[in-house]
């Protein structure tokens, strides 16, 4: 789109008016991996821990998002793209808002966790990799896509008709089929707490 006729305005109050109502620093914790990887059981054990210890938080999960603001997309690698491009939009926002966002994609590509990544900044982008081995998820299948995948009924699926790229360097590495999600949520406290403190 033509951006001559747009011209963004300079509100009264920034991300740093809000950093000190909060009382803490913003952050996107930016969880991907394999579906059936347990990255959304994750998110809600570390929002839960976060929420307690007196942050602000939100949580943004793939399955929710594709039911609303994303319904319009599918799975072929232009739709996830679009999908990951409007989402790190949403990450940036709240980011601005002064939020603790927790959010659950699969986002398989490399390219587009990296534009997440320059979009919401360096400073606040936190990259978890939700680590689990293809066959353990398969064996997990809590939604039975898997089964329906393998059978030809679900088209371009993750790990299985489409690709998933391990990202190379992530901030956190979690092997979430050797901890419990109460064990990875701990783990990814201690490590952004002192991202947010004050
Ligand atoms: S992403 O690849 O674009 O980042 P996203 O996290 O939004 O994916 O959505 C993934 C969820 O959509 C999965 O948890 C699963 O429940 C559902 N899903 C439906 N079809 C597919 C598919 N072809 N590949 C992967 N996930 C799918």
């Amino acid at each position: 789109m033509n951006m001559e006729h747009i011209h963004p305005h300079e509100h009264a109050i920034g991300p740093q008016d809000r950093i000190l109502t909060k009382g803490h620093k913003p952050l996107a914790v930016w969880l991907s991996g394999l579906s059936g990887s347990g990255k959304s059981t994750i998110a809600s054990v570390l929002e839960k821990k976060l929420l307690e210890k007196g942050y602000h938080t939100f949580l943004l999960d793939g399955d929710n998002t594709r039911s609303g603001l994303n319904s319009d997309l599918g799975f072929s690698d232009d739709d996830r793209k679009e999908n990951l491009r409007r989402l790190s939009e949403l990450n940036r926002l709240f980011v601005d808002a002064g939020l603790i966002v927790i959010s659950a994609f699969i986002s398989p590509f490399e390219s587009e966790r990296k534009l997440a990544r320059s979009k919401i900044g360096d400073e606040t982008f936190f990259e978890v990799f939700v680590d689990c081995p293809l066959e353990v998820c398969e064996l997990r299948d809590p939604k039975g896509l898997y089964r329906k995948a393998r059978k030809g009924e679900i088209a371009n699926f993750t790990g299985i008709s489409s690709p998933f790229e391990r990202p190379s360097t992530p901030d956190v590495h979690i092997r979430s089929d050797k901890l419990t999600p109460e064990e990875s949520a701990d783990k990814l406290v201690e490590v952004i707490v002192p991202r947010i403190e004050l």
